[in-house]
């Protein structure tokens, strides 16, 4: 029988699919320690205290994490480390959290709009910040991503269009955040390629009824919707990049689908120029100096 506990931090687990996949995961045998980033923590504190599960089998500590301030998740990664003991590993980050709002705010203290602090920047900063302790756990990295990503034909558009009061839709914005996240996540594939670390993108499929959707405002034709799914099934396919162990062999086809299967090249291939790559996929050391942070 499993019984030593693993640890997950999360971003994105007070409401919709991320908080439905945590429920799924605190009724399992296996006991979890969850550590939650949340904008409003008595609100998300109050939903976890309404489902059942075993308190003496699992924890759930919830923490502030307002990702479109990058400062915010800074003091959010020291407070996860703080919670940890030397020993004590993170076996996955989940980075689950996204809006699908357009350009219109910019992120706090960043040259970018806010939906791309959010959806890609702060949570790529978030996993510089947990570097050495992802390292040390060979911890399991699953970065929610979209089909959306198959929207955007020509990335050279991301500069002008993740500025701050670009006119693009709100669908555009999404899908290019989405873009930008799926380049980060293959750069960390790289970068943490001999570090124990697994890298894992997946997509929940298309769930309507999520926050999500209710942010983009906008009516689903009939023939997209015949390929609905729940938010239970959207959660479980999340949770499926937990634990998937069939790696196909070309080590860029990390994209798992709603359908359980690996994306083949040619459907994630404005994802795999590494030049793309590494342009949106700033250090550590950038991203402070452009958001003023300090030491
Ligand atoms: N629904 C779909 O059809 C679909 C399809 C493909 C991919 N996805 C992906 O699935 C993931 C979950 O989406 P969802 O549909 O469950 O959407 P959702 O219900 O809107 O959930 C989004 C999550 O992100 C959090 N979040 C948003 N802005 C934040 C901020 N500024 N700071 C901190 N946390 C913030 C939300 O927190 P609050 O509770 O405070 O709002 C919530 O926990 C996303 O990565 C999305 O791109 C969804």
């Amino acid at each position: 029988m499993t019984s030593i506990v693993k640890t997950v931090v999360a971003t994105g687990a007070t409401s919709g699919l991320g908080f439905e996949a945590i429920k799924q995961l605190l009724g399992q045998q296996q006991p979890y320690k969850f550590i939650l980033g949340a904008r409003d923590v008595a609100t998300t504190q109050a939903a976890y205290s309404k489902v059942e599960f075993d308190k003496n089998q699992h924890s759930v500590a919830v923490l502030p994490l307002e990702l479109s301030d990058l400062k915010g998740v800074k003091s959010f990664a020291a407070q996860v480390l703080g919670r940890l003991g030397q020993a004590e590993k993170i076996d996955y980050l989940m980075l689950n959290a996204a809006t699908a709002y357009g350009a219109e705010q910019p992120g706090v203290g960043s040259k970018w709009c806010q939906s791309y602090v959010i959806n890609h920047l702060s949570q790529h900063y978030l996993t510089h910040l947990l570097r050495a302790k992802l390292v040390a756990s060979s911890s399991r990295i699953v970065f929610v991503s979209s089909g959306a990503i198959r929207m955007v034909k020509d990335p050279s558009t991301l500069d002008t269009d993740l500025k701050p009061g670009s006119s693009v839709t709100p669908h555009t914005i999404y899908a290019d955040t989405k873009l930008t996240a799926l380049l980060g996540t293959h750069w960390w594939r790289r970068e943490l390629a001999d570090s124990g670390c697994t890298v894992v993108a997946v997509s929940p499929g298309l769930i309507p009824g999520t926050g999500l959707s209710r942010g983009m405002n906008v009516t689903m034709p009939p023939e997209m919707l015949k390929d609905a799914k729940s938010v239970a099934e959207g959660a479980s396919s999340i949770l499926a990049a937990f634990t998937r162990t069939d790696f196909p062999d070309d080590p860029d086809r990390i994209f798992l689908t709603s359908w359980g299967e690996w994306w083949g090249r040619e459907e994630i291939a404005v994802s795999l120029d590494r030049a793309l790559q590494d342009k949106w996929s700033p250090s550590k050391e950038e991203i402070e100096r452009e958001a003023g942070i300090g030491a």
